[in-house]
C-alpha cells in the first residue's frame, strides 16, 4: 500500500466504514444529487471488483433489490443476499447468459482500462468501454431506467455525449469531489432512457 493511500482521507473513511474501496465516495456523491438508484431497483454494476459501488447500492435498493456485479476479477463474496456478482469479460456474451436475461432499472459502470499513460490511447480504451456499456444498456436496461458511465480523457467525448443523447432524455457530465486530483476521470450521469 502507498503511502499516498494510507494518507487519503476517502481511503480512511471507507475503512472505517466497511467498504471495499474509496471508490464509493464518487457514487455516493452523484446519487445524492441525481438520485439515479431508487429503493427496490435492480441494478447491473460493469467493472465492480473490488466491490465498494455493490456495497453502497445494495443498501439503497434494500431487500427488494439487487445489486449485480461483473469483473473480470473474482469478487470476495459478500454476507448481504441482494449482491450477486460474476466473473467475465463484459464483452463476451457468456456472462450475461449466465445472469440470466433480464432487464435491469439501472446501469452503472466504473470500468476502467489498463492504461499506458498515453493520454490518445487510454482514451481510445475508455472510449470503447463506454460504448460497450451504451450496447449493454440496449440490450438490458429498462425503458425510462438510468445509468452511470465512467470517462477517461483522450478522445472526443461530446460525440460520446452525442451518441448517449439519442438513448437518455437527459445526459450531464459530473466529477466528484472524491475522484483524485492528479486523475482526469469524470462520470456521465445519462437518465432515463428512451
Ligand atoms: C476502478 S475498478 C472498479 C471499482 C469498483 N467500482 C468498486 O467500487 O469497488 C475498475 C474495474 O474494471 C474492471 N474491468 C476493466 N475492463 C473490464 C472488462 N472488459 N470486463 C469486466 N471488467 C473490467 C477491472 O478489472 C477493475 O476491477
Amino acid at each position: 500500500m502507498s503511502r499516498f493511500d494510507t494518507q487519503d482521507k476517502y481511503f480512511q473513511k471507507a475503512k472505517q466504514l466497511g467498504y471495499r474501496a474509496r471508490s464509493v465516495f464518487k457514487l455516493e456523491e452523484i446519487q445524492t444529487k441525481f438520485n439515479l438508484i431508487k429503493h427496490g431497483d435492480n441494478v447491473l454494476d460493469l467493472g465492480a471488483a473490488p466491490g465498494s459501488f455493490l456495497q453502497y447500492i445494495s443498501k439503497i435498493v434494500g431487500e427488494k433489490g439487487s445489486a449485480v456485479g461483473i469483473d473480470l476479477q473474482k469478487i470476495e463474496s459478500f454476507p448481504q443476499p441482494n449482491i450477486k456478482t460474476y466473473v467475465g469479460d463484459i464483452f463476451d456474451d457468456k456472462v450475461y447468459k449466465e445472469i440470466g436475461i433480464r432487464r435491469f432499472e439501472v446501469i452503472t459502470s466504473d470500468l476502467a482500462p489498463k492504461t499506458s499513460g498515453v493520454a490518445f490511447l487510454d482514451g481510445g480504451r475508455s472510449l470503447d468501454l463506454s460504448l460497450k456499456v451504451l450496447d449493454v444498456c440496449d440490450k438490458y436496461l429498462k425503458k425510462g431506467g438510468n445509468a452511470l458511465i465512467k470517462i477517461l480523457p483522450g478522445f472526443n467525448e461530446g460525440d460520446l455525449v452525442g451518441e448517449l443523447k439519442k438513448k437518455f432524455k437527459s445526459v450531464k457530465k459530473c466529477r466528484p469531489k472524491a475522484i483524485r486530483k492528479t486523475s482526469g476521470e469524470s462520470y456521465l450521469v445519462c437518465m432515463r432512457f428512451i
